[in-house]
């Protein structure tokens, strides 16, 4: 079995869904290497996987996951402190992977009472759990203040007096922030503006409260921080508020929790760029950049305030988990009839890879991926739909059926969003050097049906 490094590949064409650039990525970006078993990953031939656990198949690199834990929890060079990091349970909630990141140091960023029971099964203490969401209810306000959690971020207005009173009902005094919406975030449903005043009004309604301790911010932002020059402007943002707050309330935010947004590198918009595609993925925001700048930022900030600097929350979603897990499907069938190209016809589409219709992720060839590529196919999903579709257009070798190929950067929002639309929901294997671990089984047609209360005997 020969490692050898790959040369790049060449001559993807993915101009109709984007114009990102004909070239590829490497597969070494994530590990992957290329042997006569076509593309491995720790050694094992990605096909072989699909053989042995069925397809399609979710894989979670351990290794990948362990080292984007790590590399979050770093203190920047020359700083004092890092940030204080929370896994997001709804962009991976798989709870094999849920856990292992709590092993590895990381808190619960949850955000419905499920995710709250979830956390609390996996073990997470009550004191390393955030809830966020805005769909916060008199019962949750009640499960929260009982719970006695790290920190609960009151999401609008409404929400503040809702935990006031539950939280003086069975007198307890939990800590609260305030989610803002900068000008540049997602707002609307979530979060109080900052313009106009509105949030500052909401942290003197917050503070009027002797039952609630008013002690964290939250801005998450929702949109992709993809570049140096948007971090800095959303931190700034917030970073005046926070003088706001203090000038106008005398407020001095403790925990300051910036949420998620930082982009996956590998992962680009769906849009035109004159810019090859190597070069998008190279601009983009490493994870020590990120890190290195928004703390930075945070320390000089209160230094020149003189005052210190708060806690530092970060609740990574995509970064943390979206470049760890692949997803391998195979070509079910093959349509070459009508204009335009041939139809390969998936295993896996739209039921399991929504966000492909966003996104831009990379999908090579596992058996024979470096072969030049001879013909240009649509990726279709097996579904019965029309939009079921996960690349308009790819240039690779001449497709078989049976031929297996996997989609990059599977690890955020795809298992949370997968469905049983006419197809059971695919397993999921952990990848490790040593060994290979089923985490969740495949979807059975009576799993699909289990909840049901129909005269089964009957049926049959
Ligand atoms: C409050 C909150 N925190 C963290 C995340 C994770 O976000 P991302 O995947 O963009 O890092 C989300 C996702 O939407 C969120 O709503």
């Amino acid at each position: 079995m020969s490692t050898d490094t790959p040369p790049c590949h060449e001559g993807l064409n993915l101009s109709a869904h984007s114009a990102v650039s004909s070239e590829s990525l490497p597969p070494e970006t994530w590990g992957l290497t290329r042997t006569e078993q076509g593309l491995c990953l720790e050694g094992r031939s990605l096909a072989s996987l699909a053989d042995r656990w069925g397809s399609p198949l979710f894989v979670v690199h351990a290794a990948r996951l362990a080292e984007n834990v790590r590399r979050f929890q770093q203190v920047p060079p020359g700083r004092q402190r890092g940030a204080e990091v929370f896994c997001s349970y709804k962009t991976n909630p798989i709870p094999a992977v849920i856990q292992r990141l709590s092993q590895l140091g990381l808190g619960a960023e949850v955000v419905s009472p499920y995710e709250l029971w979830l956390a609390m099964r996996l073990g997470v203490a009550p004191g390393s759990i955030i809830y966020n969401g805005p769909g916060k209810t008199p019962g949750i306000a009640r499960t929260l203040v009982q719970n006695e959690l790290l920190l609960t971020n009151l999401n609008h207005r409404e929400e503040i007096a809702l935990v006031a009173r539950a939280a003086a009902e069975l007198d307890k005094r939990p800590n609260v922030g305030l989610r803002v919406a900068t000008s540049d975030s997602w707002s609307g449903k979530f979060g109080i503006p900052i313009a106009g005043g509105q949030a500052l009004a909401a942290y003197e309604e917050a503070l009027s409260h002797p039952s609630l301790r008013v002690v964290g911010l939250h801005a998450h932002r929702g949109v992709a921080i993809e570049d140096a020059e948007t971090l800095e402007r959303f931190v700034r943002e917030v970073l005046e508020f926070c003088d706001v707050l203090h000038a106008r309330l005398g407020l001095a935010v403790e925990m300051l929790d910036f949420g998620g947004s930082l982009a996956v590198p590998t992962v680009l918009p769906l849009d035109a760029s004159p810019l090859p595609l190597a070069e998008r993925v190279r601009r983009r925001l490493s994870i020590e950049d990120y890190l290195a700048r928004l703390i930075g930022q945070v320390e000089d900030h209160f230094h020149r305030a003189g005052r210190p600097a708060p806690r530092i929350f970060l609740e990574p979603g995509r970064a943390m988990t979206g470049n760890t897990q692949l997803l391998l499907c195979r070509v079910s069938s093959l349509n070459a009839a009508g204009a335009g190209p041939a139809h390969a016809i998936l295993d896996a589409g739209e039921n399991i890879a929504h966000i492909l219709h966003r996104e831009y992720h990379e999908i090579f060839h596992v058996e024979r991926w470096g072969e030049t590529p001879s013909e240009t196919y649509s990726l279709d999903g097996p579904t019965c739909s029309p939009m079921d579709r996960l690349r308009a257009t790819i240039e690779l070798p001449r497709l078989r059926t049976g031929d297996t190929l996997a989609v990059m950067d599977a690890g955020a929002y795809l298992v949370s969003f997968s469905n049983s639309f006419c197809f059971p929901q695919p397993g999921i294997v952990v990848l490790e050097q040593d060994r290979e671990t089923l985490v969740r089984r495949a979807e059975t047609y009576e799993d699909m049906v289990s909840r049901d209360l129909y005269a089964s005997d009957a049926a049959r």
